[in-house]
């Protein structure tokens, strides 16, 4: 599995060496955890931050717009400079609109979804996508636990995919750990995110490596 830690967990203050860090330690992308207060109960950061970040990195950025109406901030953030954005199903009602737009800026799409919308609602888009996020915490906050209920949808979703010879990638994210990784990996996910797992670690390459198990 490709592991994307999510800065949101990292010592703001020491940005530019927590990206370095995990850059060094083996990341295979930067997950960027943005929400507005508004779908989410808590504020990170916008376009500016990732740009700023975009500057100190070559990590690929994987954004994860935890906002209503993506649709009218897209723009910038792609100008920003991502190479993977997503966003929730349940926050916009122009879903193919967007993966649209994304997918013409040259940025692969994805599409998010909160631990209880099924995996039925995102199903007809999967053939657009290049990765469906599935949330294993309600989205808002790091630090918080893994929900095994989840797994099922993990499951179908994969079950999806390769009943369909899609190329879709499963991105699982929210309380992953070394404990359940391994469980994650089997129900068929591709890349995990993990933010205090990595960013809590005394030693971030040993982490990320801990959470990049194989199911053989
Ligand atoms: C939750 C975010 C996640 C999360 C990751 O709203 O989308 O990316 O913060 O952090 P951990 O791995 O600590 O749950
Ligand atoms: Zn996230």
């Amino acid at each position: 599995m490709k592991v994307a830690p999510s800065i949101i967990a990292a010592k703001f203050s020491d940005f530019q060496k927590e990206i370095k860090s995990v850059e060094r330690a083996g990341a295979d992308l930067l997950h960027l955890d943005v929400m507005d207060g508004v779908f989410v109960p808590n504020i990170t950061f916008g376009p500016m931050v990732v740009e700023a970040i975009n500057d100190v990195t070559r990590l690929e950025l994987d954004a994860h717009l935890m906002i209503t109406k993506p649709e009218n901030y897209m723009r910038q953030f792609i100008a920003a400079g991502l190479d993977w954005l997503s966003f929730h199903c349940e926050a916009t009602d122009h879903p193919r609109d967007c993966i649209e737009h994304i997918r013409q800026q040259q940025v692969r799409p994805g599409l998010a979804i909160n631990p209880a919308t099924p995996f039925e609602a995102v199903q007809r888009f999967v053939e657009h996508l290049d990765y469906v996020l599935i949330m294993t915490v309600n989205p808002g906050f790091y630090g918080q636990k893994f929900m095994p209920e989840v797994l099922p949808k993990i499951e179908a979703a994969k079950n999806w995919i390769t009943t369909h010879s899609l190329s879709c990638q499963v991105e699982v994210d929210g309380g992953i750990n070394a404990e359940n990784a391994a469980l994650v990996c089997r129900a068929g996910a591709d890349i995990v995110v993990a933010g205090a797992a990595v960013f809590k670690a005394d030693d971030y390459q040993k982490a990320i490596e801990g959470l990049r198990c194989s199911t053989a």
